[in-house]
């Protein structure tokens, strides 16, 4: 397995897509996302707010994203493809386009015993569902968890509808069977240790009978872990609906909008991660999934496109610590050291490969040139994250490699269609 080509307690600004490519494969051991759900919404935290500064557009339409990405992903992923196919509208599509190169990457990034937690909501859950499905595969489905935030009161209730009180969780393991569950466990509700530990004995310590291979046992309460966590989660309150009624620190009340409660991120990481693994989260925003597993002696490394993320990672731990932590910001596209000795990417035997491997035809225009009229390309320039891999490579006439230039792949497929 790899190891993670960026030191500890690393916040990258930039867009998550290009810096996850530079990353090394098999690094990661937990990753949490909480991407823009589409939900039509547009926020920004307010101003003079520790986050001040902040927003982010929830909004998707085709014109936002890459439509040749659609290209690719049929070309290589014709699983994630029908999926794609498969959403109602165009901003759905776009914005399931724009998920499915993250998530491919965010599979790459995983160990084999590492897991997933995609935390969506009822406006992509079910769209990412199925591509979640199409990524890591069905069977590495380990559930859905219902995160119940709140009660149905206050400025919820006005709607000709039930209330909306939970968000969605979608958890993936990389291999079902090799990935790591630690057993978690939440108190016996009052009514549940009134039902079941009935009895007392002669020092008044409170018990269950149980059968144990024909024998009666006592199991007794202060010796029981609690119930074992469930999918769903109602003991871990939104920040939001916090505010004004429970005392916070400023540490966890960052008025970052869309933040969620350190609680939450640290019952996640304990469940699906050891003390010095390395925890992801792509789209950090105040960073909550970071100063959670900092606090948990995991390593951590957070990307968000905002630079107010880094600041806010800084701020919250050192507000806790007193202590120097060496947090580092980058905002390039690391390099992969994974790869092995690759060989130069215009090496011969790069291009007898990708020559028969293409039967002969330009990756561009489809059409048959002698291999001394093909050029050695990159799929996705090394501008944004392609290695000189053969699998980044292709064959290219010299038409289609003078259009293309050091662009991306997805600009000339889409020159080619004009
Ligand atoms: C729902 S918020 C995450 C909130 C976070 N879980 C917390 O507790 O603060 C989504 C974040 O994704 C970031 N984001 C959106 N697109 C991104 C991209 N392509 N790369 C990196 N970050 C992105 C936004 O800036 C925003 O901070
Ligand atoms: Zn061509």
């Amino acid at each position: 397995m790899a190891q993670p080509n960026w030191s500890n307690q690393t916040m990258w600004t930039g867009d998550n897509l290009p810096i996850m490519r530079g990353m090394n494969s098999e690094s990661v051991d937990l990753i949490y996302l909480d991407p823009p759900f589409n939900s039509k919404a547009d926020y920004a935290a307010p101003v003079g707010s520790m986050a001040a500064g902040a927003e982010f557009k929830d909004t998707w339409t085709l014109q936002d994203v890459d439509i040749a990405w659609l290209d690719l992903i049929q070309l290589k992923h014709p699983k994630l493809n029908r999926v794609i196919d498969a959403a109602m509208t165009d901003s759905d599509k776009s914005y399931l386009i724009y998920m499915a190169p993250r998530l491919l990457e965010m599979h790459r990034l995983l160990k084999p015993t590492g897991s997933i937690y995609l935390h969506c909501n009822q406006h992509a859950s079910h769209y990412l569902k199925l591509l979640m499905d199409a990524v890591f595969g069905r069977g590495n489905f380990l559930n859905e968890i219902v995160w119940n935030y709140g009660t149905p009161s206050g400025g919820r209730t006005g709607g000709q509808k039930p209330v909306k009180v939970h968000d969605v969780l979608l958890v993936y393991a990389v291999d079902y069977g090799k990935h790591l569950y630690v057993r978690q466990y939440t108190p016996y509700s009052t009514e549940y240790v009134k039902k079941w530990f009935r009895h007392e004995d002669e020092q008044g310590r409170a018990y269950q009978t149980r059968s144990r291979g024909g024998v009666i046992i006592r199991q007794y309460l202060d010796e029981s872990p609690g119930m074992p966590l469930s999918t769903v989660w109602s003991d871990i309150m939104q920040l939001s609906s916090r505010r004004g009624w429970f005392p916070t620190t400023e540490r966890e009340e960052t008025g970052y909008p869309t933040q969620k409660p350190l609680s939450l991120l640290q019952r996640i990481i304990k469940a699906s991660s050891n003390e010095g693994d390395m925890v992801l989260d792509p789209f950090a925003g105040c960073a909550t999934a970071c100063v959670a597993a900092n606090d948990l002696n995991r390593q951590w490394a957070g990307i968000d496109v905002s630079p107010v993320a880094f600041d806010l990672v800084r701020r919250r731990i050192e507000a806790v610590g007193g202590l120097f932590y060496d947090i580092v910001n980058r905002k390039d596209v690391p390099k992969r050291e994974d790869l092995g000795k690759v060989p130069p990417y215009n090496a011969p035997e790069n291009k007898t490969r990708l020559y028969g491997e293409q039967g002969g035809e330009c990756a561009g225009c489809d059409v048959l040139f002698p291999i001394r009229n093909m050029t050695i390309d990159h799929i996705i320039g090394r501008k944004q994250g392609g290695t000189d891999h053969i699998d980044n490579l292709q064959l290219l006439c010299g038409a289609c490699n003078a259009v293309k230039g050091d662009r991306g792949m997805e600009y000339l497929i889409a020159r080619l269609r004009e």
